[in-house]
């Protein structure tokens, strides 16, 4: 693990934020590290215990939507017992400022809204910031015959594929509604976080290998049309190259002292 970045860098990456009209956060599996989630690539990743082939394609779920389902009943419960930490307060908060301000996450965890909701604690935000799921949402399900999308939180009874869930409309099996590999992303969802970046005048972009593609576009495409990038992560990633300031440390203790 590296040095905690120096004050000064600190203090520059506040001041460029600070002085920002616009700003895209791209966030990653690291942001929501410290709530105990697990990254993908990482120690302990789950594509290093995993294959993604067998849990996370459209083929996997043809072929054993019983095994996929397991997989992801599994990670809800896991997820559901994580709370948001210190960074997805910190941006919350900022969020509810008068700048708007835009999270563009690859996170399935959901724990940007659950921020959002904490922050606001049913008194009503009046934020102009978005909060957009590139990759989709664990506690979401769409039906793989008439794509039915509704939320979903209860807990997943994998004993048998009668017993995973069906479709109230139609019948037919749900699936989770995320994106696996091979598939495309929600393409309203994909054009909004493009055209959302290339208006930021700063893009922070927290937590991700920034490795995996059309999502690690967004903060190349920020940088390309002129947003000043500043990236929290522990890790050196290829933003290096692209990034006005790289500041090496946990989102979590990072995060807070820059928004
Ligand atoms: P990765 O697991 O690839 O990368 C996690 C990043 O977080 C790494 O760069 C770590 O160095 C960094 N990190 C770890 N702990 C951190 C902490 N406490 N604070 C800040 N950063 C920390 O996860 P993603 O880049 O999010 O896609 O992966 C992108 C996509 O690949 C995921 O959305 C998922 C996966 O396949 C789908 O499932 C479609």
């Amino acid at each position: 693990m590296s040095a905690p970045p120096p004050h000064r860098h600190i203090r520059r990456a506040r001041e460029t934020l600070g002085e920002a009209e616009t700003v895209v956060v791209l966030t990653g599996a690291g942001v929501s590290a410290d709530s105990g989630v697990p990254t993908f690539r990482g120690q302990g990743g789950l594509w290093r215990e995993h294959r993604p082939e067998d849990l996370a394609t459209p083929a996997a779920f043809a072929r054993d939507p019983r095994l996929v389902w397991e997989w992801y009943g599994w990670r809800r419960e896991l997820v559901s017992a994580c709370a948001p930490n210190a960074a997805h307060l910190a941006l919350a908060r900022w969020q509810e400022g008068p700048r708007p301000i835009h999270i563009v996450t690859q996170n399935v965890d959901g724990l940007h809204r659950l921020a959002r909701d904490r922050i606001r604690d049913g008194a009503g935000g009046s934020t102009t910031g978005e909060i957009l799921e590139l990759h989709g949402s664990l506690f979401r399900t769409r039906c793989t015959c008439c794509a039915a999308v509704e939320d979903s939180r209860a807990p997943i009874d994998a004993t048998s594929e009668a017993s995973l869930p069906h479709c109230g409309a139609c019948g037919a099996l749900l699936r989770p509604d995320v994106v696996w590999f091979g598939e495309p992303l929600d393409a309203h969802v994909l054009d909004r976080a493009f055209r959302l970046a290339a208006r930021a005048e700063v893009c922070l972009v927290v937590g991700t290998s920034a490795i995996v593609q059309p999502a690690a576009a967004v903060a190349t495409e920020a940088a390309r049309a002129g947003a000043a990038l500043v990236e929290v992560n522990p890790e050196v990633t290829p933003l290096l190259r692209v990034a006005q300031l790289s500041l090496r440390g946990r989102a979590a203790e990072i995060v807070p002292l820059l928004v």
